[in-house]
């Protein structure tokens, strides 16, 4: 569990002395709870192996802007989410895991906007215990390069910090029932998946702290993808909203009979035993994408001709993704999409290496949700 993996971290880090007097303070990033207006600058300032947090969490008018650090990220209804992607054009999620900021589809949320046509077709699904949004993107759009498989971004990782590190989640959805468009509430377990132009992103009922809850949120099974985390029926083209039954817990099946639980191994090849069944969905309504992304922002392909400049992050040091041991990209998985439907892309192929090294110290990362 948690403390396993936090005692694994810390014992290493001593063992590399550098680390040491700042991996003691570590708070897991799913421990912070923090009212939206009541956020600090940075919910993990220090930082650990990776480096630190990069972007930051007040976000507002100011920092509103195609170049912002909001690493705030707001999920409400079909014309109103945003998106983990990375700051830098031509990127992939591979090297931009821990330091991801905030694309929205609306403006409002202090962070930057989707450029028009990033959006080519959504499915937002309702249930009891989460709201899932998923579909067909033009990654290029939100800097991601043309061919990335992308991977799966959660508030968990090896060292508990996020990927992206300090990555806030809000939504006006929570408590269930809530009718106040400007009341945000923080959604503590969500799992977002990118890549090969197709993209998911979970948020929990935060009211439902029981296991099987979470487990739907899983984030431990970046490996399979799409299809398997976010079984849907998204069509590209398509812009809906429905009612559904929730999932089954993700690894979970039921053969001969029994209900049987699939964890995704740590190594070697990834191929799941089972097929996911997509839940069922009622009451769907659907959409023209030109009455519900009307924040119109110049694309950045066109805007940038030979390629934006990167701003660089206004503090943190945290390139670490590859480059700190801690992910590793999958040779398993990496499914190319076929257009016909979002749940092959995506495959998540990142995932946090079961063997991580700090200062050549090889030691097993235990890294439950
Ligand atoms: C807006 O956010 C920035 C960056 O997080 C912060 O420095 C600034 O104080 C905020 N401004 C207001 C008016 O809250
Ligand atoms: C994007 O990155 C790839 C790999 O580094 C490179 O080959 C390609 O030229 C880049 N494309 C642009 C538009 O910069
Ligand atoms: C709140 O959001 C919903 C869904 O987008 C919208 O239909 C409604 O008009 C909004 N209410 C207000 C007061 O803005
Ligand atoms: C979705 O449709 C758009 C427009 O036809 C197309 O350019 C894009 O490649 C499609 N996406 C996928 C993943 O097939």
């Amino acid at each position: 569990m948690s403390t396993v993996a936090l005692s694994a971290l810390l014992a290493a880090a001593a063992l590399s002395g550098a680390q040491a007097q700042t991996t003691t303070s570590i708070v897991p990033l799913v421990d912070h709870t923090y009212a939206y207006s009541n956020l600090p600058y940075q919910v993990e300032p220090t930082g650990d192996i990776r480096g630190n947090q990069e972007g930051y969490n007040i976000c507002n008018s100011t920092t509103e802007n195609q170049e912002s650090w909001c690493q705030t990220l707001v999920v409400n209804t079909i014309d109103d989410f945003c998106l983990w992607s990375s700051p830098t054009p031509n990127n992939t999620i591979g090297e931009s895991e821990a330091y991801e900021v905030a694309w929205c589809s609306k403006k409002g949320h202090g962070s930057r906007t989707m450029p028009e046509g990033t959006l080519q077709g959504v499915q937002y699904l309702v249930t009891s215990a989460y709201i899932m949004i998923v579909g067909f993107v033009d990654q290029t759009q939100i800097n991601l390069a043309p061919n990335d498989y992308g991977g799966e971004l959660d508030p968990h990782g090896a060292d508990l910090l996020g990927n992206p590190m300090g990555a806030m989640v809000y939504s006006n959805q929570y408590p269930t029932g809530n009718t106040n468009n400007n009341s945000l509430s923080q959604v503590i377990e969500w799992t977002q998946f990118i890549g090969s132009d197709t993209f998911c992103i979970k948020i929990c009922n935060p009211d439902q702290t029981d296991a099987n809850n979470v487990g739907l949120c899983q984030n431990i099974y970046d490996e399979v993808g799409i299809g398997y985390n976010c079984p849907n029926a998204a069509k590209n083209g398509t812009f809906e909203v429905c009612d559904a039954e929730p999932m089954s817990p993700v690894g979970q099946y039921v053969s001969n009979g029994v209900t049987t639980t699939w964890v995704q191994p740590w190594s070697g090849v990834v191929s799941a035993p089972y097929t996911p069944t997509i839940p069922s969905s009622s009451n769907c309504r659907t959409f023209a994408s030109s009455a519900l992304y009307t924040d119109i922002v110049v694309p950045t392909n066109a805007a940038s001709g030979s390629g934006a400049s990167a701003t660089p992050a206004p503090t943190g040091t945290g390139r670490g993704g590859s480059s700190a041991g801690a992910t590793r990209t999958g040779s398993a998985g990496g499914a190319s999409a076929t257009g016909a439907d979002a749940n092959t892309g995506a495959a998540g192929a990142l995932r946090v290496s079961a063997l991580a090294t700090v200062a050549g110290v090889a030691f097993a990362v235990m890294f439950m949700a």
